[in-house]
């Protein structure tokens, strides 16, 4: 485990967690002692402050990068050399660039790797992307993803130098990729509009986003991120489609809330901002974020020598849709997504389909009015004309 921070824990909390039989053998911070406090912690045979003896330990056969964004690249390469597989957090990369080269080293070494894109893999998105995939909600036209909070809880993460932007490659990250999973992840993503902004912090990147990115196949996907959120951790996703919605609200209000004075000093969740009065903790948070489903489908698909949900190339298309988005922020005018691999589908057909109401006609809308009659409304197939009618009395 290269990185004893807020991921690192959550990380190992998943490994370890119930009678999992996947261990963290060897830890790497900076610092050495708090890397010998977070083995001994969390039970780890070994610790070491020199991430090239933590990448070659003999006793592991997987390298999970959790470190700052600037530091993926060499992490990833340096375990490349080493042969080992590599699961890296998100985002992958600084930029499209950046998650090129790593890609391109980790197929050359013909090495396992996973992207641990964990907010696809929480139980309501699995069934979710279930549901869409059994085409509960037909063919799938928006998606729409926020993840808004009062802002990151360390320095690295608000200088773009070292992580690589703000607001937008910190959240933005997952909140395209939930919309991929749910538009498809072989369907093209052509251009992106966006807008940023420094709102409130003294920074020197965005710490609250906007954007849009069209698919190939007419879908859309909207993504909300910010630090400048305040009340704890939003994250909520709604996908729209021909035949249904769906909506899932992932921490804040999750059904379980809770009221206190305040008599104790005690965590609540994720970046919650108070600890008093009416609060919102989440039952189990390694499981609501998908961490323990994420693991699984990375070790299984690493035993049974297949791909696991997500990997370095969607993490690199990831990268390269992000780079977008920040040229759009700054031209102010949609942009050309710039994707030099792309493994995905071509053409996409023409997938409209209108509905028949008779020979003559298609159907645009019915409604069942207050007083019980129904309305339908029309399109005239070769006049085009446009007409209702009521049905019933
Ligand atoms: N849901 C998620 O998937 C999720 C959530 C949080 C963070 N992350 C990602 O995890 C990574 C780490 O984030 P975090 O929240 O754990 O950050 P953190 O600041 O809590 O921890 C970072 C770790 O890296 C170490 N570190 C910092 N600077 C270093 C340097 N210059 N050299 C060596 N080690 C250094 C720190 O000591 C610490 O161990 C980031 O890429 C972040 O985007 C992912």
């Amino acid at each position: 485990m290269l990185g004893t921070g807020l991921i690192g824990m959550f990380y190992t909390m998943a490994l370890h967690g119930q009678r999992s039989r996947d261990r963290v053998v060897n830890v790497y911070s900076r610092n050495s002692e708090r890397a010998r406090e977070f083995a001994q912690k969390w039970g780890a045979d070994s610790w070491t402050s020199d991430m090239d003896e933590a990448i070659q330990n003999p006793d592991s056969d997987v390298v999970i990068v959790a470190l700052p964004n600037f530091l993926h690249k060499e992490a990833i390469l340096k375990t490349v050399k080493a042969g080992k597989a590599v699961l890296c957090t998100k985002p992958l990369a600084m930029n499209g660039k950046e998650a090129k080269e790593i890609l391109e080293a980790v197929e050359k070494a013909g090495v396992f790797h996973g992207y641990l894109e964990d907010l696809v893999y929480t139980p309501k998105t699995l069934k979710s992307l279930a549901a869409v995939k059994d085409g509960a909600l037909g063919r799938i036209l928006w998606t729409r993803s926020r993840e808004a909070h009062p802002g990151p809880h360390s320095d690295w993460f608000w200088d773009p130098k070292q992580s690589g932007g703000g607001a937008i490659i910190d959240m933005g990250c997952h909140c395209i990729e939930i919309g991929r999973n749910f538009i498809g992840k072989d369907v093209r993503p052509v251009e992106v509009m966006c807008w940023a902004e420094t709102q409130v912090k003294p920074i020197e990147a965005e710490d609250h986003a906007l954007g849009w990115i069209k698919y190939a196949n007419g879908a859309i996907s909207q993504f909300e991120v910010s630090w400048n959120y305040r009340g704890g951790m939003d994250l909520r996703d709604e996908v729209s489609g021909t035949e249904g919605s769906l909506r899932l609200d992932h921490f804040l209000r999750t059904g379980f809330e809770m009221y206190t004075s305040g008599n104790r000093d005690s965590y609540v969740a994720e970046k919650a901002e108070t600890e008093e009065g009416w609060v919102f903790p989440v039952g189990d948070e390694v499981v609501a974020l998908g961490y323990i489903d994420m693991f699984t489908d990375m070790f299984n698909a690493m035993e049974n020598g297949e791909e696991p949900m997500e990997t370095f190339y969607d993490g690199y298309v990831v990268n390269c849709i992000m780079d977008a988005c920040y040229r759009s922020a700054k031209s102010k005018q949609w942009e050309p997504v710039s994707l030099d691999l792309w493994r995905g589908r071509e053409a996409e057909e023409d997938q409209k389909q209108y509905n028949e109401y008779d020979e003559r006609h298609y159907l645009i809308k019915e409604e069942r009015l207050p007083d019980g009659r129904k309305k339908v409304i029309l399109k005239h197939k070769e006049s085009g004309e446009v007409s209702e009618k009521l049905i019933g009395s």
